[in-house]
């Protein structure tokens, strides 16, 4: 299925010394999605940026998905959700290592927060398998398509199955979690992640090196 605005551009490839301007033009073409990266220099080496910016940009026309790569997430879950983040995903490969523990965790976040809505990560390493004890928990998964810390990378192939994984069962157990997909996203690998299932592309520096956002939207999801 195809959908009119699967792209969700990614923060990180945005000029920040004009990110006004970056802002107005993807809210022209009529793009309300944003993700924006917290990187904490552990769990990845870089750091991008945290929630004093996302406060700055948080606006009710923007519906951020705030993308978590940090070692302590339900801290800063909590922290971002104080800002008045709606959307916040960590990762599988922080909180797989105490199921019992961040279960209750995750259960006490939704129960305190039930408009937030939460989402799991999982990087190219980790086997999708992982994900099923998961399953119940989350309204939403980003598959990593790169190795998180950077924008500018390449699909890694395969990540596709990942997606196509957590399709399958979903049509199958009648679930209504969506599917992101974050890294390497241009006009190809687009297409084949929106064949496979899934819901929203991220999207960063395909999205921003382009002159004509709108037309490039067009060709990655027609
Ligand atoms: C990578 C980030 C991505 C990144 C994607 O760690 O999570 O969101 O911005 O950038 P591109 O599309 O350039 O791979
Ligand atoms: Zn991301």
């Amino acid at each position: 299925m195809k959908k009119a605005c699967a792209v969700i551009p990614s923060l990180l490839s945005a000029n920040f010394l004009n990110l006004q301007k970056d802002l107005d033009e993807i809210h022209s073409i009529g793009i309300k999605k944003l993700h924006y990266d917290v990187m904490d220099g552990h769990f990845v080496n870089n750091i991008s940026f945290g929630e004093e910016i996302f406060k700055q940009i948080d606006s009710p026309i923007w519906d951020i998905d705030v993308h978590l790569m940090v070692s302590n997430p339900i801290k800063k879950t909590r922290d971002f959700i104080a800002y008045g983040a709606k959307k916040v995903s960590f990762h599988l490969e922080v909180i797989d290592e105490d199921f019992s523990k961040y279960k209750k965790e995750v259960l006490n976040l939704k129960k305190e927060f039930p408009d937030v809505k939460l989402g799991l990560a999982i990087n190219p390493p980790s086997d999708i398998k992982k994900a099923d004890r998961w399953i119940d928990l989350f309204d939403f998964f980003l598959i990593m398509s790169v190795v998180p810390g950077k924008g500018g990378q390449s699909f890694i192939e395969g990540s596709e199955k990942k997606i196509k994984y957590l399709n399958d069962y979903r049509i199958k157990n009648h679930k209504d979690y969506f599917i992101e997909v974050d890294g390497g996203i241009n006009d190809v690998t687009g297409k084949l992640c929106l064949d496979n299932g899934v819901d929203y592309l991220v999207c960063g520096s395909f999205f921003f090196k382009s002159t004509n956002k709108a037309e490039l939207i067009k060709k990655i999801i027609q």
